[in-house]
């Protein structure tokens, strides 16, 4: 059995040149494993809390230097000398060391980057790759009386044209994204979308608009002054491609409605639109979308606490359209679990660091999959080298993953990370199908 003899942290920088925290976990048997945090820009107000050193004039107050030492002399302490196969026991000692119900005190920055090291150096100790150290984690999350969970390569949804956060004063919406539904293998999938990012490039040019510059997630970030110009682009780039829209590729948007939401006035407000609109109208302006575009996925369609909302989108379109969950659910299981009472959405998006660990995620992972709730890992805005979520992904067949777009190498990092675990699974390495075609 291998146990944790130490634990180091350092402050490094992530894919906006920002600081984040990245731990060491050192094994028994002299074994390392790594892990470093990703940081979100379009955050919900529920998510768990991200430790910065605010007060001080180092990295413009973005400096993660508190949380690097609640890890060396809060958690190392509190942890040291546990089974490193026992997560479950670590992640359960880090939430009561924390105490809080958002991880305020030791920061979730912190206490992810611990609980994800472990399970990297857990899986170095055993000499394994860490999804099968993750697989087998899940397995016992699940409960072994199931069939067996094998691990399944997850279908990529990838950003073509950013918006809103991520990219400066174009679109509202977040990302209009490709889901490529019809290829057969992990690396299909792969180049279609590769294919398609050249092609919305060549459409956008064509167009006379911007495609040099890309946002914070790669994807291209035009000034466009309507979201449905952006869906035409990216059909326009299917057919130019051979791909027929809906049967080979289809569309996903994450509208990240929260950060357009005006709360005081119960308003969305869209301004390159100049569109006005409450709750009913949002619904209309996305009926009207989906009617249109080949639209099989939505993200955040409304504020992250509009439920009423949420549950007559709900009714009016699952489930024949996915309806993702982030800033409305923030991968916290009671958010989730109002979700599946009150009827609103369809599936959760996964992001390790909006609740802060692994058990708790694999928390979240357990209850979409027990009421019919698709999931989808996702990576945040501000990324780094660490490739953990693609594991995570095929490790929990969890079915979809959301990286960013195929530029930028802290989102090929992963794309290629799952390259590798595909030839690990062998030449019928499956490729999940969450969605019929
Ligand atoms: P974020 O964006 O990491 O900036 O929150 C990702 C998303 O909204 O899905
Ligand atoms: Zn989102």
């Amino acid at each position: 059995m291998a146990t944790l003899k130490a634990l180091k942290a350092r402050q490094v920088l992530d894919s906006r040149g920002r600081p984040t925290v990245e731990v060491e976990a050192i094994a028994s048997t002299g074994a390392v494993g790594r892990a470093i945090v990703p940081s979100g820009a379009s955050t919900g107000r529920h998510e768990a809390l991200e430790l910065r050193d605010t007060e001080s004039p180092r990295y413009g107050g973005l400096g993660v230097l508190k949380a690097v030492a609640q890890v060396t002399d809060a958690i190392a302490p509190a942890v040291a000398g546990m089974d490193l196969d026992d997560q479950a026991g670590v992640d359960a000692r880090l939430i009561a060391l924390d105490g809080t119900p958002n991880k305020s005190r030791l920061g979730a920055n912190a206490v992810l980057g611990v609980s994800l090291a472990v399970a990297h150096a857990a899986a170095s100790a055993r000499g394994e790759e860490l999804f099968v150290q993750l697989n087998r984690l899940w397995r016992a999350a699940t409960g072994s009386s199931g069939a067996a969970i094998e691990p399944v390569l997850p279908l990529p949804m990838v950003n073509m044209i950013s918006g809103g956060l991520h990219a400066g004063g174009n679109l509202d919406i977040q990302d209009v994204l490709i889901v490529p539904v019809g290829a057969a293998s992990y690396s299909e999938a792969l180049e279609m979308t590769v294919a398609l990012y050249r092609a919305v490039g060549a459409v956008l040019r064509h167009r006379g608009f911007e495609a040099a510059l890309v946002g914070d997630e790669g994807g291209y970030g035009p000034r466009l002054r309507q979201e449905e110009q952006a869906f035409e682009i990216v059909v326009d780039a299917m057919i130019a491609c051979g791909f027929e829209p809906r049967r080979d590729v289809a569309i996903a948007v994450d509208v990240a409605a929260t950060h357009f939401y005006e709360a005081a006035q119960g308003t969305y407000r869209l301004m390159a639109s100049g569109r006005e609109l409450d709750s009913a109208g949002m619904i209309d302006l996305l009926a009207g979308w989906i009617e249109v575009y080949p639209i099989i996925s939505l993200e955040d369609g409304l504020a992250e606490d509009d439920w009423d909302g949420w549950a007559a989108l709900t009714a009016r379109f699952g489930p024949s359209i996915q309806l993702i969950g982030d800033d409305l659910f923030a991968t916290q299981v009671s958010r989730l679990h109002q979700g599946i009472d009150r009827r609103a959405g369809n599936a959760v998006l996964i992001k390790l660091n909006q609740v802060g660990t692994l058990t708790e995620t694999f928390d979240a992972l357990r209850l979409a999959r027990d009421h019919g709730f698709r999931a989808v890992v996702s990576a945040r805005s501000g990324e780094t080298e660490d490739t953990t979520i693609a594991d995570l992904a095929v490790a929990t067949a969890a079915g979809q993953i959301k990286i960013g777009s195929v530029a930028r190498s802290e989102r090929l990092a992963k794309y290629n990370r799952l390259l590798r675990i595909e030839e690990a699974l062998g030449p019928d390495a499956p490729l999940a199908r969450p969605f019929a075609r």
